[in-house]
């Protein structure tokens, strides 16, 4: 069963997010058989349940999230994923520092969730904005980055197109 990993800082606030999405996704493609999991490259939140403001803004969105807990990445996950979906390029470039060298750990191919996100939605932003700091509004853009960028994602990871872009449609860009 292919396996995908979503990363972020603390893995309270947007990779939960994410995990939610994605799993919400796949319940609706019953042919799409993912092993689904999210973590931080910080450890700080370990065992924590996900942030409030992520557990609303998921539930807003009819997906339950509150059972899942905080875990730090670990060297075992770039053997054990086929994917690392990272939120922004810190946490992208911190997995890519931590990836340990040797073929065990060279199965998860590393990429960037906004890639994959359309650039009419993604506008100007360079990676999923930590929410962590501001109010539920950010909670909100991250849903919609997220909801907007995984059908794009599951399609990719499906055709084994690690390099795959959301791009403008034909004739606009
Ligand atoms: P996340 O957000 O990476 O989306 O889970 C954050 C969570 C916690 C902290 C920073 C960002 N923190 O500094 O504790």
């Amino acid at each position: 069963m292919p396996s995908v990993l979503f990363l972020c800082l603390g893995n309270i606030c947007r990779s939960p997010l994410a995990e939610g999405a994605f799993r919400a996704l796949i319940a609706r493609h019953p042919d799409a058989d993912f092993a689904v999991d999210s973590a931080g490259t910080g450890g700080w939140h370990a065992g924590e349940a996900p942030d409030p403001r992520s557990v609303a803004t998921a539930r807003r969105h009819g997906v339950d999230i509150s059972a899942q807990r905080a875990r730090q990445l670990a060297a075992e996950d770039f053997a054990r994923f086929d994917w690392i979906v990272a939120m922004d390029s810190d946490n992208l470039e911190t997995a890519s520092r931590r990836r340990p060298a040797g073929d065990a750990h060279a199965r998860a191919r590393l990429v960037a969730m906004i890639d994959f996100v359309h650039p009419e939605v993604r506008g100007r932003l360079r990676g999923v904005p930590d929410p962590y700091y501001g109010g539920l509004d950010g909670f909100e853009e991250v849903w919609a980055l997220l909801a907007a960028g995984m059908p794009n994602l599951l399609e990719a990871m499906r055709a084994g197109l690690p390099d795959h872009r959301a791009e403008a449609p034909r004739g606009t860009a």
